[in-house]
Order: C-alpha cells, then sequence, then structure tokens
C-alpha cells in the first residue's frame, strides 16, 4: 500500500469524491450536491474526511455529529485500493474526532441491498440493531434559503402597521352580524378595541 493521509474535504476535491461515491454504487443526489454539502459543511466541516492515496482521493467519508449521536455516511475507497486498510484509516479518523465532540455512540445505515458491506463494520466493532428505519423527504428549495427557513418573525409594531391593526381590532371585537361595522379609525377611538 502507497502512503494514506487522511485530511478534512476541501472543494478542490468535490469532482473526484463525487465520482468515487457513484463509482461504489452509492447515491448522488441532493444533500450530495454543492449546496447539499455547502449545508452540510457549514455544521461540522470536520467530519467530512478524505484518504489520499499517492496524492489522489482515493477513499471518502462524511461523518456528522447532532449533539447525541455521531452518524457515518458514504463511506467509500477505490475499488483499486480496497482491503488496504484505508476503510479502517477513514473510519478511525472519524472516531476519533467525534469522541473528541463528546460523542458516545455511533450509527449508520446500510442498504439491503449492500449486505456484502456488514462483516467489514463488524471488523471494526459496529454491531447490527433490528431497527426499522423510516424516512420522510421535506420538500426544501435549495436556491431560496431565505424563505425556506424564514416562516414567522416577530418584531414591535411601527405606525405603518397601524390599518393593518385597527383593521384586525374590528374584525376582533365586532361579531361577523355586527353592522353596520365602524371604519378602523373609529373601532381604534372605541373603548372596546382595548379588549
Ligand atoms: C466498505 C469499504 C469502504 C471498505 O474499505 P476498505 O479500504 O477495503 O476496508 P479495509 O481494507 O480498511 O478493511 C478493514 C477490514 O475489513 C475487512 N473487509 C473489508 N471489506 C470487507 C468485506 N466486504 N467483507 C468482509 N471483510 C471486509 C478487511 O479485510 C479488513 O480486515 P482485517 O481487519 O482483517 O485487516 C469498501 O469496500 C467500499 O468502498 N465499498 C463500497 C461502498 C460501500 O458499500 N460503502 C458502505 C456504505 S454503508
Amino acid at each position: 500500500m502507497g502512503v494514506v493521509q487522511v485530511r478534512e474535504f476541501a472543494w478542490d476535491d468535490y469532482e473526484a469524491v463525487v465520482a468515487l461515491w457513484d463509482s461504489a454504487g452509492l447515491t448522488v443526489g441532493p444533500s450530495e450536491s454543492v449546496e447539499g454539502l455547502q449545508l452540510k459543511l457549514e455544521r461540522d466541516r470536520d467530519l467530512f474526511l478524505v484518504a489520499e492515496l499517492d496524492g489522489r482521493v482515493g477513499g471518502a467519508v462524511l461523518g456528522a455529529f447532532d449533539g447525541r449521536r455521531g452518524w457515518i455516511y458514504h463511506l467509500a475507497v477505490d475499488e483499486r485500493h480496497r482491503y488496504q486498510g484505508t476503510g479502517r484509516v477513514l473510519l478511525n479518523e472519524l472516531e476519533r474526532r467525534l469522541r473528541a465532540r463528546g460523542c458516545v455512540k455511533v450509527n449508520l445505515l446500510v442498504a439491503a441491498d449492500n449486505a456484502g458491506v456488514v462483516p467489514f463494520y463488524e471488523r471494526l466493532g459496529y454491531r447490527s440493531d433490528e431497527l426499522v428505519f423510516m424516512e420522510k423527504w421535506l420538500e426544501r428549495d435549495f436556491a431560496s434559503d431565505d424563505e425556506g427557513t424564514a416562516s414567522l418573525r416577530v418584531r414591535l409594531a411601527t405606525d405603518d402597521d397601524l390599518p393593518f391593526l385597527a383593521a384586525m381590532l374590528v374584525e376582533a371585537a365586532y361579531p361577523p352580524w355586527a353592522e353596520p361595522k365602524p371604519t378602523p379609525e373609529e373601532a381604534l377611538a372605541d373603548p372596546r378595541a382595548g379588549r
């Protein structure tokens, strides 16, 4: 085996890493797009690792820590370099970093059609558990970040809000059958408006 150097992912690695995942049969979907990975890197950049083999990307793993559990995603080693200890080196380094963050348990999921990889994880101390995996995709538009996250904002009212607030007071203070309804100005002057 040549020299293996494990280091954090850098954007220059992106195409090589995607090609590696693709050739290893791992999903390359929205979460692995540039936007998806940017979101991941904002959170824990130091857990996305690549293995350089003789100066080229030959392995990668996407680790995550949610504050409770560590997670392993998308571990792959170039087919030409398997069974030489690279997968172990990547996982050992990821586990070391997770431990340093206070993580006490690491989880991972193996696709049903990829059961051949289970003995590899067992060699590294992982055990299977009888769990039912459930999932739900949340619609998300990576292009409009603000709209996606800021649905509720609270701020102090200003004078500009008065017409809208007065109209709300009319609706709240007068039942639908109250005729005639006061204008917003009349409503603001009405003592019932303060109820
Ligand atoms: C799984 C994978 C990352 C392993 O990488 P690797 O660099 O070949 O693994 P290592 O050489 O570090 O193997 C560590 C140990 O596991 C053993 N091992 C590796 N793959 C194995 C397999 N498929 N079955 C049984 N044992 C395996 C090795 O012989 C070694 O044993 P040792 O402790 O006696 O030395 C690689 O096979 C891969 O990229 N697979 C395709 C992608 C994939 O399925 N990823 C997992 C998604 S959940």
